[in-house]
């Protein structure tokens, strides 16, 4: 059978870092609150002019160094992004362009948090497929873009960021035991639109909008589903929560981090978190986490991954990866 493995990736922060005690200066919130609540501590942010693009391109940069390839080798590109530079085109084409890529396509997806996740699935089917042998899937995001600065409860939660992830078909036996992509998951349930949406758009506003949600109603649902998704993609790859070596969750908040591992029986020792540095990057928090894991030698080829992510929407998804 064929399996999309991964050949490589790579991530990119913005330079400027912002700790949480920068808040306290314009906002009724603490640094202790932050952390006791979220488990973040710092989150860059992209500069002034500085775009989601400018930001998938030095990932894309680092993925294709890592990997050993140039952009001539990639075939498309799948970048999940909610904050795209323009309505349209897509972000994956100014990325396309700036690599090198001379033929091929390339496309963006947008599951907010839940991005990169669709985003995999998508790369997934096309190279399973056999409309594509590699492809490059990003998760770009510029969200201090979209931040009601007065709202303490939504604006020191995110942060900006990007990562990539190379993926190449080879053959596998169609065991549990091949490298690369081996089950994914996706839902949505668009009745719970107001409990996470941006108040702005094309279509209806005309301005980009900023980001309003009820925190505490997604954290409530947040748990189940992601474990329920998690066990759902295991299942389909004839595994169970025994044979996971890292959770790569989506980095929102360390309370929903631990409470979902534990749901699904697996010990933060086997968790790779980000969020302290990083903040909630949406659809950018799982290739980043993943991209910092792989250089840090934490995640290791071989292993297997879960991950797992839910946002706006509701979207919400998990995949197995074998390193
Ligand atoms: N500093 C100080 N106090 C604050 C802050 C802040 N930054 N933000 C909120 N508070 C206050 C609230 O006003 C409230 O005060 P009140 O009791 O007087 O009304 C109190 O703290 C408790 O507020 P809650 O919202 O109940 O706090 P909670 O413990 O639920 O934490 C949080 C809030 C961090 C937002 C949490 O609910 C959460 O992480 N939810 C999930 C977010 C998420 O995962 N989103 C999904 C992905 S994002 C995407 O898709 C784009």
């Amino acid at each position: 059978v064929t399996r999309a493995v991964t050949m490589g990736c790579g991530h990119y922060l913005p330079v400027r870092v912002v700790e949480n005690a920068e808040f306290e200066a314009t906002l009724d919130t603490s640094d202790q609150w932050i952390r006791e609540r979220t488990g973040i501590e710092r989150r860059h942010f992209a500069a002034e002019g500085e775009l989601t693009s400018d930001l998938a391109i030095k990932a894309a940069f680092a993925a294709l160094e890592n990997a050993g390839l140039t952009g001539a080798d990639i075939d498309g590109i799948v970048l999940a992004t909610a904050t795209p530079d323009e309505t349209f085109p897509s972000t994956a084409t100014k990325v396309q362009t700036a690599i090198g890529m001379t033929g091929g396509y390339a496309f963006d997806v947008q599951a907010v948090c839940a991005g990169f996740i669709y985003a995999m699935t998508t790369a997934n089917a096309l190279i399973v497929s056999g409309q594509a042998k590699t492809i490059m899937v990003i998760g770009a995001e510029t969200f201090s873009r979209i931040m009601d600065w007065s709202d303490r409860a939504t604006c020191v939660l995110f942060g900006d960021g990007a990562g990539a992830v190379i993926l190449r078909a080879a053959e596998g036996d169609g065991t549990a035991a091949d490298r690369g992509v081996l089950s994914t998951d996706l839902n949505s349930d668009g009745q719970f639109h107001d409990l996470l949406y941006v108040d702005g758009g094309p279509s209806s506003t005309g301005t980009a909008g900023v980001l309003r949600m009820e925190g505490r109603e997604v954290f409530r649902h947040a748990v189940h589903k992601l474990a329920a998704s998690g066990e759902t993609a295991l299942e389909r790859a004839g595994l169970s929560a025994a044979d996971v070596d890292w959770i790569v969750p989506h980095q929102a908040n360390l309370r929903i981090i631990r409470k979902t591992a534990e749901k699904m029986g697996v010990g933060m020792d086997r968790v790779v978190v980000t969020v302290q540095d990083h903040g909630n990057t949406s659809a950018a928090s799982i290739p980043l986490a993943l991209s910092v894991a792989a250089a840090s030698g934490q995640i290791a080829r071989g292993d297997l991954l879960l991950m797992e992510a839910i946002g706006g929407g509701l979207a919400w998804g998990a995949a197995t990866l074998r390193w």
